[in-house]
């Protein structure tokens, strides 16, 4: 068989997978949105029916112990889609260690999945401020940053994130953090991004979550809110002289903005 002929059935055969993630894909009773080959799910709202991302799963993850356990626990949470991706959670720990971050903010904490990846990404004197409003959700996962010995590092602050980043700001800590992630209320995602933006450091990063929003940011509809400020905001980075950018297809869209 000559190349040409497997690289051709390649196609086909993507084609016909492109067909089937088109409509989307019913697994465990829940339909997972994709848009031609470029899969929008997390990990643990649907990869499993995705040979591909099983092997991306099998062949990367190297999730510390304690991370897996709170992944598990959050699982037993009625609003575990919430939580972030842990493939895409490695990935952030990964940057972090390689802009040798030290201070973090985490807007939108839930079970604090995220807030304990980058507790054990940072060094013994790093911090990760999390913002959260919600004290039901954050109470699952403080055993867990205890038992992983990084309770320590991380500032939980239970109220309104645009009033803890104002507070970062007044105390005169802007320009000092090095990394931060955007995972809360979509209506104020333009401000939290302005804020960060405030918070973060030349050559720091700006992660924000959900930019791709199930697809729907590729028709957003005149009542829905949340996908209009995505989209929007998605526009207004992508002119953003201040950043660098990468908009990335992991769990449900993930834009770096790298501060210049
Ligand atoms: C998608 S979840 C965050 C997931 C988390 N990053 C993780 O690692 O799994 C969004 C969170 O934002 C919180 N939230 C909603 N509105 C908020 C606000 N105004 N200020 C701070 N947190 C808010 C919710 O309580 C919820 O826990
Ligand atoms: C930002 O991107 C431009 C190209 O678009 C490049 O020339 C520049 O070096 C980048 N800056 C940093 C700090 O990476």
């Amino acid at each position: 068989m000559s190349l040409y002929n497997v690289s051709k059935e390649a196609l086909i055969g993507s084609a016909a997978l492109g067909a089937v993630f088109a409509v989307g894909l019913w697994i465990g009773g829940r339909q997972v949105p994709s848009y031609g080959i470029l899969n929008t799910f997390k990990s643990h709202t649907g990869a499993k029916g995705n040979p591909l991302m099983g092997y991306v799963l099998d062949h990367s993850l190297r999730e510390h112990p304690v991370l897996k356990k709170l992944k598990l626990r959050t699982l037993e949470h009625p609003e575990n889609p919430m939580m972030v991706a842990c493939e895409q959670a490695q990935l952030m720990a990964n940057l972090a260690k390689l802009i040798k971050a030290k201070k973090a903010i985490e807007v939108g904490v839930f079970t604090g999945y995220n807030a304990l990846n980058l507790a054990l990404a940072l060094p013994a004197d790093g911090k990760v401020v999390a913002c959260d409003v919600n004290e039901e959700f954050t109470s699952v996962g403080k055993p867990f940053w205890k038992e992983a010995g990084v309770e320590h590092k991380i500032d939980l602050r239970i109220q309104p994130a645009l009033q803890t980043l104002d507070e970062l700001v007044a105390a005169g800590e802007a320009e000092t953090f090095d990394f931060a992630f955007i995972d809360a209320d979509k209506a104020n995602y333009d401000q939290y991004y302005e804020k960060c933006l405030l918070l973060i450091r030349k050559g720091g990063i700006i992660a924000i979550d959900n930019v791709l929003w199930e697809g729907k940011v590729l028709n957003p509809e005149k009542g829905d809110k949340d996908t209009q400020c995505i989209h929007k905001l998605n526009e207004k980075i992508h002119r953003d002289t201040r950043v660098n950018i990468s908009m990335i297809t992991v769990g449900d869209g993930l834009t770096l903005a790298f501060k210049l």
